[in-house]
């Protein structure tokens, strides 16, 4: 063995004695980049370890949805600040980065308020992690990087190297040109990028080979990809379903994020065609009054989205529908929450996510008359997951006693238990031997828990189908 191809032993221990802690807020998107990081530094010797105690590097990876996020984060840091201390008076270093989407929107505010923080980085910027830690390790004062570079962090971020399991995430675009008037997700992630198809094709086929049977492509807006195509021009979503659909192995594919107003004829025309892309979609609808989709520039209708669902259900009868909504937004009466609710009740949701609007600042409806008290806001938080909550209920008990194809993913909390996901991305729990994990097995659903169903093999494992 020569010595280029193995580093000697000193060096091999004082590469593997850096342990990196990631803390990961907020979206699949964020999960995603918290795994390239890693990947990225594994390189210089960083290791992931499971508590923050222990680091030699803590990177928080924050997100900006939720009320107050730039003071949790600050919470946060001036938790971890006595560690940083700790270790400096033992001699060691401490690197402590802000990355995410606080970093984005508030990176000179937070090493002007917690200066003891030596790195902040936005979305955009992860491939340039180690020139950044080798940087912060020489410099005193923090280092800032939350431009939009020319070049993409997908043409330098290494090939995924950590393996995610069998159901695994794949990031296809990032960033949004809506400009919903409530969302910062424009202002931190920046315009719409689509990867070219031939990278994500090349990761996908990776997953695969990693273990992957079920891959859920991400991005802010995941159906307005428009990624170059492998022999020139340009591929939607469908299109690229279809390419993936043709990979050996892979079982099932999902996507996540969706805007309404990016499903298109070749989208729809996937869910016809494409065995593998699961009957389950995400498609936030936000409000069902059209005064309110006006005011928050979602730039459809009610009736359009009622629409478009009418569409995807001829395409495909047992597709089932997930939505996120907004209560209170600037000038809601009860009138138009009112036909919130009635849309809600027309379409019947397998599951649902709703909020209270909470003003960003720098977006226009924070600035907007008509802001609504927020004692009326929990009001109708309430009634509206009441409804969605019994919606939820009703689906899931209306699939009892059906025998559905299950992905076995992980082992579950009880000895010989599996659990895995039916195509509507319900969670089930069934004896099950080990050897089944990534098989698609039939499975008879029983049993309503309170988080999952619980089921029954229903055919002899060896008549499984992988
Ligand atoms: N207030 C309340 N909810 C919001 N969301 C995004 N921005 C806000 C805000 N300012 C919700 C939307 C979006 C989901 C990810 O978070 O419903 O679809
Ligand atoms: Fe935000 Fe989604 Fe609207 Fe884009 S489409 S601005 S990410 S809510």
């Amino acid at each position: 063995m020569t010595s280029a191809a193995a580093p000697e032993p000193a060096m091999r221990d004082r590469r593997a004695a850096k342990k990196l802690f990631i803390k990961t807020y907020g979206c699949q998107m964020n999960v995603y980049d918290s795994a390239r990081m890693a990947d990225v530094l594994a390189p210089l010797g960083y290791m992931s370890v499971a508590t923050p105690d222990e680091a030699d590097m803590i990177i928080l990876n924050t997100c900006h949805i939720r009320e107050k996020a730039a003071e949790k984060v600050f919470s946060e840091l001036g938790r971890l600040r006595p560690l940083k201390t700790r270790k400096e008076a033992a001699g060691d270093r401490l690197i402590l980065a802000v990355a995410g989407c606080v970093a984005q929107a508030e990176g000179a505010e937070i090493l002007a308020r917690a200066p003891y923080v030596d790195l902040v980085l936005g979305p955009q910027t992860y491939h340039r992690l180690p020139e950044m830690v080798a940087r912060a390790a020489r410099s005193a004062g923090g280092v800032l990087d939350t431009e939009f570079p020319a070049e993409t962090k997908f043409d330098f971020l290494p090939e995924s190297s950590a393996p995610q399991g069998v159901a695994a995430f794949l990031s296809i675009q990032e960033g949004c040109d809506k400009f919903c008037t409530f969302c910062v997700v424009p202002y931190t992630r920046g315009a719409e990028f689509s990867r070219p198809a031939d990278s994500v094709i090349a990761e996908a086929r990776r997953l695969v080979a990693q273990g992957a049977r079920d891959i859920t492509l991400l991005g802010q807006n995941v159906n307005a990809y428009r990624g170059p195509a492998p022999a020139g021009g340009v591929w939607g979503l469908g299109r690229l379903i279809e390419a993936l659909a043709g990979i050996p192995g892979l079982a099932r594919l999902r996507y996540t994020t969706s805007h309404p107003l990016d499903v298109d004829d070749e989208l729809i025309a996937a869910h016809r065609d494409v065995p593998q892309l699961m009957p389950f979609l995400h498609l936030p609808v936000q409000s069902g009054s059209d005064r309110v989709l006006a005011a928050m520039n979602r730039r459809h209708t009610a009736d359009d989205y009622r629409a478009t669902i009418d569409r995807l259900r001829k395409a495909r009868a047992d597709i089932a529908f997930s939505s996120d909504f907004i209560v209170g937004f600037p000038g809601e009466t009860e009138e138009d929450f009112a036909a919130t609710l009635g849309l809600a009740r027309e379409i019947g949701y397998a599951q649902a996510y709703s909020f209270k609007y909470s003003p960003r600042p720098g977006t226009p409806a924070a600035m907007a008359d008509g802001q609504v008290p927020d004692g009326v806001k929990a009001e109708r938080l309430a009634i509206l997951q009441d409804l969605l909550s019994e919606q939820q209920r009703a689906f899931n008990a209306a699939s009892l006693g059906r025998v559905t194809p299950v992905l076995f993913e992980k082992p579950g909390r009880h000895r010989g238990q599996l659990v895995g996901r039916t195509p509507h991305a319900q969670a089930v729990h069934a004896p099950a031997p080990e050897r089944l994990l990534g098989a698609v097995v039939p499975v008879r659903l029983v049993e309503l828990g309170a988080y999952s169903l619980a089921g029954e093999m229903a055919a002899a494992p060896e008549d499984a189908t992988a």
